[in-house]
């Protein structure tokens, strides 16, 4: 591939020229088309798109910089002098849509408006109007299964560290199709060797900055893996890149990490009030959530392991670091753990009216 040329001066550029890059290597021409008009570009974009085919994986996105919503995902875009875009300065949530419905949309939408908070970020809107925006665009999506993921940042303005050129807050959502399902089979982890966690502040606040999360996902997957585990700098257990973690004893006690230095995972927090309903029935002595070391998590006391998370909601771990978990076979996952795994998924599609809004997609 020939290196692309620098950027040429506004000056030299001609309208609608073709340039030819003056550093071509290797007898190739790097050529850089100039857009003339906005509506050569909006057809090119449409153009990439329709190249991708019939299936459009995002049938709707909002942004309070439009003031509205566009079906047409050649104009799902953000702006480039977006805090949020050259600094990390943003926050997002997600909420799943199931059967028609947003399921724990209110949850999520509180822990958005937590992270803005710590990040020091105002949404532009009040809470009922983001709410009040997010199910408006999921009908107006017409999706009945996938996610919706939301942004809250900082807003365009210039390029500086200092927000203080930001005036106007933005808020960005999308609605993703997604065919998920309850996941029933079990998966390897690793232990994250090479990148380290982040550090409370940033970790208990769902921010943009994911990039030790997207390298700890690598990591487990050079490694064969399907995602790590984190460990905290006392040796506690903490997290997955992007799902919080759980045991069994051999005792038949169900084990979380506390929340202090991790993201307070909606589905966690959720397994945790719904998941008393098996030690009623005996199949569960206790749920709890405290430090686990490392040692511990590792050691015969554990009989099963899983993640825990929004779109899983819950998924079986069957080997860590290459070695099987509890005495399993290192494939099947655990019966406790898929009964948990129904309790959740039976939530999300028949849960009580306050966790399942429906979607009014007849408006
Ligand atoms: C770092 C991290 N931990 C845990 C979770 C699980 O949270 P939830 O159950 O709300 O999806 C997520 C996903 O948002 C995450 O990014």
């Amino acid at each position: 591939m020939a290196t692309p040329p620098p950027p040429p001066s506004s000056s030299s550029v001609p309208n609608r020229a073709v340039i030819t890059s003056p550093q071509a290597e290797n007898g190739e021409e790097f050529k850089v088309s100039v857009f003339a008009s906005s509506s050569e570009l909006v057809a090119k974009l449409q153009e990439n798109w329709a190249e991708k085919g019939k299936e459009k994986p995002y049938p709707a996105m909002y942004s309070s910089v439009y003031g509205g919503i566009t079906l047409d995902p050649a104009m799902m875009l953000i702006p480039i002098d977006d805090h949020m875009v050259h600094r990390g300065h943003g926050v997002f949530d997600t909420a799943i849509i199931l059967d028609g419905h947003l399921y724990e949309l209110d949850t999520h939408l509180d822990r958005f408006l937590r992270s803005a908070s710590q990040a020091k970020i105002t949404p532009p809107y009040s809470r009922s109007a983001l709410r009040s925006i997010l199910i408006q665009l999921a009908a107006a999506s017409r999706c009945q299964k996938g996610t919706l993921r939301y942004w809250a940042s900082a807003g365009p303005g210039d390029f500086l560290l200092s927000p203080a050129g930001c005036p106007t807050p933005a808020f960005y959502a999308v609605v993703i199709q997604d065919d998920f399902s309850q996941c029933r089979h079990g998966v390897s982890v690793v232990t994250s060797r090479t990148t380290p966690m982040k550090p409370p502040l940033f970790a208990t606040m769902k921010n943009v900055n994911y990039l030790p999360n997207v390298l700890a996902k690598m990591e487990a997957e050079e490694k064969g893996a399907f995602a790590s585990i984190w460990v905290d700098e006392e040796g506690y257990i903490a997290e997955g890149p992007n799902v919080n973690v759980a045991f069994i004893t051999r005792d038949r006690d169900l084990v979380m990490p506390p929340f202090d230095k991790i993201l307070a995972g909606c589905t966690a927090r959720r397994l945790l009030e719904l998941a008393p309903k098996l030690v009623e029935q005996g199949q569960l002595r206790s749920v709890t959530t405290r430090n686990m070391t490392l040692e511990e998590a590792k050691s015969s006391a554990v009989a099963e392991m899983m993640y825990v998370g929004s779109t899983l909601p819950l998924l079986a771990i069957v080997t860590w670091d290459g070695n099987p978990i509890g005495d399993g076979d290192g494939k099947v996952a655990g019966e406790l753990t898929m009964a948990l795994s129904d309790l959740l998924w039976e939530d999300m599609l028949y849960g009580p009216p306050d966790k399942r809004i429906p979607i009014p997609y007849s408006s």
